[in-house]
Parts: structure tokens; sequence; C-alpha cells
């Protein structure tokens, strides 16, 4: 095999395989590229559409080696070329992970292909859905880390209500989570539906029961984390499954790296928050993989409109139209709004996607109404910005929870798309955050008290925890002490 040949020093190479989802393809993408900058050879392994899509932004310099591992979408009752959650409607999201599983084979095929050739890897970092390449990884007496994207408090809880489906339990929609009481009280408005909805029979809970539990294999874990910041979190899997845990974050893409173009966009916002002053500015922004409903998006343009907040806005058609269609103010925004806040140099309205993190960096911005995608809220901190969480989907709930009781550094303004939001509410948190004084004052220092702890870890924690999991592989192949495995 070509790969294969390629990889000369055994020491050096690292197997990377996030699941099918932009949400862990980039933080993958981004570790890549710093274990490259450390001198690790990459080999990138994902679906054929996936690898072309990275190998658009794939720097040309770059050694990483992205790899095809064979899959067809039409033979997994999902339509054609649907290869990423990025692609298909949420009610096939299910359907993408079962598909996933048949990646085993080839998974296989691939290490034995390196392993025949000599050149076994040093490890391999896989996604938590894939927690059965662990077993893989065994046979061929090869490390193995799972490596997350998502914080370690909001997977801590993702992880333990599914095992446990500690609400089925509960009358009064409260509930703790059995092993993992230091998060305190959760609300079934805080599980997905298919949380919500699980049996513990149903297709969901089996594939979670079935899956979940193999993270136990895993030789140790990665997250995209701070030590300092995410310490309960963390400390739910060190007591779990008694193997080392590194918070190695914040990984983030190089600001100058493979980023899409901004152009007459890009023109439109700077002007705009250069006009600014300091921390006046509001950027909402739900992530590109969520969206609220027609008439949440109302009463948000309402509040906006009364609280005469300067903002940003990066709208997506609202839920049940089709997330690529153009969007159309005049009928999902009230009358002459979005002309009316241009008019008056009050607000921009950008479609689909804007430079989060350029625009979260320019000192104009006080504050992110954000869904708390763990990526939005590692760019947010990282620049001292205070949040107004509205959690949409997945772990996003567990986040906002941590934010708001542990981190003390956002407001939560809404849960989830089918939360009936008041624009008068909106309006008391939108002020509340962004006034100068008051909550808003103590959530902005405790913000950028954040902002230095991440600039810390980058020197320090983080550092030594990116060294320590570096060397765990070679200390396990030169030691006869294993870490607790009989290869
Ligand atoms: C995927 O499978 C379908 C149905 O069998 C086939 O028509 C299509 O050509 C396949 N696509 C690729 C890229 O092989």
């Amino acid at each position: 095999m070509e790969a294969a040949s390629m990889a000369n020093n055994n020491n050096h190479h690292i197997i990377m395989f996030p699941f099918m989802a932009q949400g862990h393809i980039i933080p993958f993408f981004a570790l890549s590229l710093q274990l490259e900058q450390k001198g690790y050879q990459i080999t990138f392994i994902n679906t054929p559409l996936n690898i072309a899509n990275l190998r658009r932004i794939l720097p040309p310099s770059s050694t990483i080696r992205l790899l095809e591992i064979p899959f067809n979408s039409s033979d997994h009752r999902l339509p054609p070329n649907s290869e990423n959650t990025d692609s298909i409607p949420p009610n096939l999201i299910y359907n993408l992970l079962v598909a996933s599983t048949s990646l085993k084979p080839a998974f296989t095929n691939i290490l034995s292909e390196f392993v025949n050739a000599g050149t076994p890897p040093l490890c391999v970092v896989a996604d938590f859905f894939f927690g059965w390449s662990a077993a893989v990884s065994h046979e061929f007496g090869i490390f193995h880390l799972i490596f997350s994207g998502a914080g370690g408090f909001g997977l801590a809880c993702y992880y333990s209500a599914w095992i446990n489906l500690p609400h089925k339990n509960s009358d009064s929609g409260e509930f703790v989570l059995p092993d993992f009481q230091e998060a305190g009280k959760l609300q079934v408005t805080q599980l997905t539906p298919s949380l919500v909805a699980a049996t513990g029979d149903d297709p969901w809970s089996k594939f979670q029961m079935k899956y979940l539990p193999t993270w136990a294999d895993a030789d140790g874990f990665l997250f995209n984390t701070i030590e300092e910041l995410d310490k309960v979190g963390l400390s739910y899997f060190r007591r779990k499954f008694g193997r080392p845990v590194w918070a190695i974050g914040p990984i983030n893409l190089p600001v100058n790296g493979p980023r899409k173009n901004g152009g007459i966009e890009t023109e439109l916002w700077l002007q705009f928050l250069n006009s600014k002053p300091p921390s006046s500015v509001l950027y909402i922004s739900f992530g590109s993989q969520n969206t609220i409903s027609a008439s949440q998006m109302v009463q948000l343009a309402k509040a906006l409109d009364k609280s005469k907040t300067n903002f940003i806005w990066v709208v997506r058609p609202p839920l049940g139209f089709d997330v690529n269609a153009k969007f159309r103010a005049e009928e999902w925004l009230p009358e002459n709004f979005k002309k009316r806040m241009e008019d008056e140099n009050r607000g921009v309205i950008v479609e689909k996607w804007a430079a989060q993190v350029e625009i979260l960096s320019h000192g104009s911005v006080g504050g992110f109404m954000s869904h708390c995608g763990w990526n939005s809220v590692l760019e947010s901190l990282s620049r001292g910005v205070p949040l107004l969480g509205w959690p949409l989907a997945a772990e996003q709930f567990y986040n906002a929870k941590m934010l708001v009781e542990i981190t003390e550094v956002c407001v939560e303004v809404g849960r989830g798309s089918d939360f009936e939001v008041r624009s008068e509410d909106l309006r008391e948190k939108i002020e509340e955050v962004m006034s100068e004084d008051g909550k808003g004052k103590e959530m902005r220092k405790k913000a950028l008290e954040v902002k230095r702890m991440i600039e810390e870890a980058r020197r320090g924690s983080s550092v030594a925890a990116m060294e320590e999991f570096l060397r765990a592989p070679l200390l396990m192949k030169n030691s006869t002490i294993n870490l607790g495995h009989d290869y």
C-alpha cells in the first residue's frame, strides 16, 4: 500500500479517524495540523466525499495524508452522497451513525496493511462514536485514544444520561445523574428528543448501550478543553474509566489557515464593527448545523429592535425550510426589519456563514448569543466574550449549564427549538449581559479571567498534556507494564 510505505518513522506516525460530521472532522483536522507542526506524520482517514472536501482546505505544503475509507451511503438507506451530518436532515443522523459501524472491516484492513508493511502507527486517535476501533487497534497491538472535540462536562452528562436514562424514573421532569451528581440537577428540557424518547428498548438506546461502553477499551482520552476550566467533567472520565484523560485544548484551526473567503461580507461587518464603541455589539450565530424556528426568529428580531443593541446576526432559513435555500428576510423577519437596521447602522445580517473568530476578536463585540457548541464556546471565551446561551442540540444543553452554573460567564436565553421564547424576556437578558455595569460587567470580568486561564493553558497545562499523551504509547511499547490490557 502506498500510504503504508510512506510512513517511514513508526514512532512518528499517527492515525486520525473522526466521525463523519463537520463538528468532529474540524477539531481532528486542527489537531492533525498541530501534530504535524511537532514533526508527526499524520494519516487522516475518512469517507471519500469528506476526504475530497478536506483536500480543498489542506494547505499545499502540508504532509498530512488524506486516506479514503470505502463507503457508499446508498448501501445504508441513506440518500446518495450522504457522508456528513451537515448534508442530511436530522432524522437521518441515526442512520449515518449506524452506517458508520460498517467501516470496521475496512478500518481493520487499513491497520493490517500498515502492520504487514512493517510500519505500524504509534497510535490511533479515533472519534468517541468509534469506540469499537479500540478493540481493532489492540488486535494489532496499537495504542488507541479517543479524542473529543466536545468538552468534558458536556460529554460526561451525555454519556451518563445515555447509560443511566435517569429521566425515566422522574415524574417531576427534574433529575440528577446517578454517577455524576456533581453536575447538579437537570431538567427533561435539557435532553435531546432521542434521549427524552429513550426507554432502553428503542433503536437509539440500543445503539448507545452497545457502543458507549466500548469507550472503556480505549487507552486514554483527549479533550479539546482546558483542565482548569473543565475539571468537573474531566474527573468524571478519570473516575469512570481509570485511564489517563488529557486536556489539550484549545485546538483550533490557525487563524490564517484554511478558511472561506470573506470578500464583500467582510467589508460590511468590519466597517460596522469599526464604527461602534468597545464591547457594544452582540454577535449572534447558532452554528453551522442548527437554526431556530420562524416564530423564534421574529421574537429575537423584536427583542433586538427594542433593546437598541448593536448586532451582527448570522441567519439561516428557519426550521422546516431547506437550510441551503436563500434567506428570505421579508418573509422570515418582521416587516422592513433588515433594511431599517442597516439604514440606521444598528445591525448587520449575514447569511449562513461569518468569520466568527475574526468577529469575536474585534474589540467592539461584547456578547455572543450562541447555541453553545463547544467550538463556539472556546472561541468566545478565548477572546473574553461572555455568552447568551441558546442550546439547541446534542451536548450543548450541558455546555450551557456549565457556563451558567460553574463558570458564570453565560445567561441562558432559550432551550431547544420548541422553546417558546418571548421577545420581552430576550430583551431583558440581552440588556443584562450587554450592560456596562451590574451583571454584564461581572460576567465580562469572569470571561476575561477565563481568557487568561486559556492563555496560560496554551503555554502550560495543555502543552504538558500534549507531551504526555505523545509519550504514553512509547512508554507502553518499551515497558512490560501495559495500561491494563492484554494485547
Ligand atoms: C453507490 O451505490 C449506488 C447504488 O448501488 C451506485 O449507483 C453508485 O454508483 C455508487 N457510488 C459510488 C461512488 O460508487
